[in-house]
């Protein structure tokens, strides 16, 4: 376990993250911090109260004040504002990069070693907020959206195949939107090829519904987007990160020419361990699914020129 991991943003993604971070015993203290004064302190003080029960020894505070999350080890960013139906997460642009800006420069005063992991949408672009106001190396801040979506994805799949989801194996690259790129060549049950399991037009139905996900969750929701999944999402990268479990795992990253890009965050292979991003790894891909990871790639490159740093 690390000293402190701190997450920005009480609301129902950050609240169920530090919940399952403090669960997991990854820090001797867990910090949520926001700007509405009595929520985190509310809800961390509830969390605190069920370790008795749920038996764990972290101590969770809840806080509007920077100061207390001074020397963090993990700083988990959710702040923003949720989708509501029918916008995209694009639509949160300018709201959201504000919010994630303050963020920012509040975390390299206090917890300037940090390693960030920045879960806010349109999250692609949130990661550049981040890395461009810190002024951290790439391989400190961290976009969470792949291991989301791998999960969406690995999910539909064992309910398809009736199989265990301990059992798929997946990986879902490029940004995160609706152009994100799961990966079929790279998906197996066991080892299994799964093009050797399912036919080609159940694959393509599950793909589709893997890439628009989250929208499925806001339009059920009707008042906001989805948390469970997503607070799992980041957690597993922080574990990763605490236990330096050097783990593969999709993230979006700040590339340098790998996979042909260059100064934009993208969802892609990496290492995680206790430096944070340990590895880019770059692996052959089919023609088609290049090709949609450079249209992925077209779609984090829009809102990202229109920015306001
Ligand atoms: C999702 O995909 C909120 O972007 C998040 O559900």
């Amino acid at each position: 376990m690390v000293n402190k991991i701190t997450v920005v943003g009480a609301g129902h993604v950050g609240a169920t993250a530090a919940q399952r971070i403090a669960e997991k015993e990854l820090a001797r203290t867990v910090v949520m911090v926001d700007v509405a004064d009595g929520i985190p302190q509310g809800k961390g003080l509830d969390q605190w109260e069920s370790a008795p029960i749920e038996l764990f020894d972290s101590r969770v505070v809840g806080t509007t004040d920077y100061a207390e999350t001074a020397g963090s080890d993990v700083v988990v960013v959710t702040a923003g504002i949720a989708r509501k139906p029918g916008m995209s997460r694009d639509d949160l642009l300018n709201t959201n990069a504000g919010i994630v800006k303050s963020v920012a420069e509040q975390v390299a005063k206090t917890s300037p070693q940090a390693i960030m992991i920045i879960v806010s949408n349109p999250l692609d672009v949130m990661s550049y907020v981040a890395l461009k106001v810190t002024g951290f190396p790439r391989e400190r801040v961290i976009g969470m959206a792949g291991v989301l979506d791998t999960a969406r994805y690995r999910s539909f799949l064992a309910m398809e195949l009736d199989v265990s989801v301990r059992d798929i194996q997946a990986m879902v690259l490029g940004g995160h939107g609706d152009t994100m790129v799961p990966l079929i060549s790279y998906t197996t049950v066991s080892g299994i090829p799964v093009t050797h399991l399912l036919a080609m037009d159940r694959l393509d139905a599950i793909v589709e519904r893997t890439r628009t996900g989250g929208g499925e969750i806001v339009k059920l929701l009707k008042t906001g987007s989805a948390y469970y999944a997503p607070s799992s999402g980041a957690v597993q990268m922080v574990e990763a990160i605490v236990k330096d479990q050097k783990r593969i795992l999709p993230c979006s990253a700040w590339l340098q020419g790998e996979y042909g890009h260059r100064n934009l965050y993208l969802g892609v292979p990496v290492k995680l361990g206790s430096k944070g991003i340990e590895q880019i790894l770059e692996v052959p891909l089919t023609a088609d699914e290049k090709a949609a990871l450079d249209k992925s790639a077209q779609a984090v490159l829009e809102p990202m020129s229109v920015v306001k740093l």
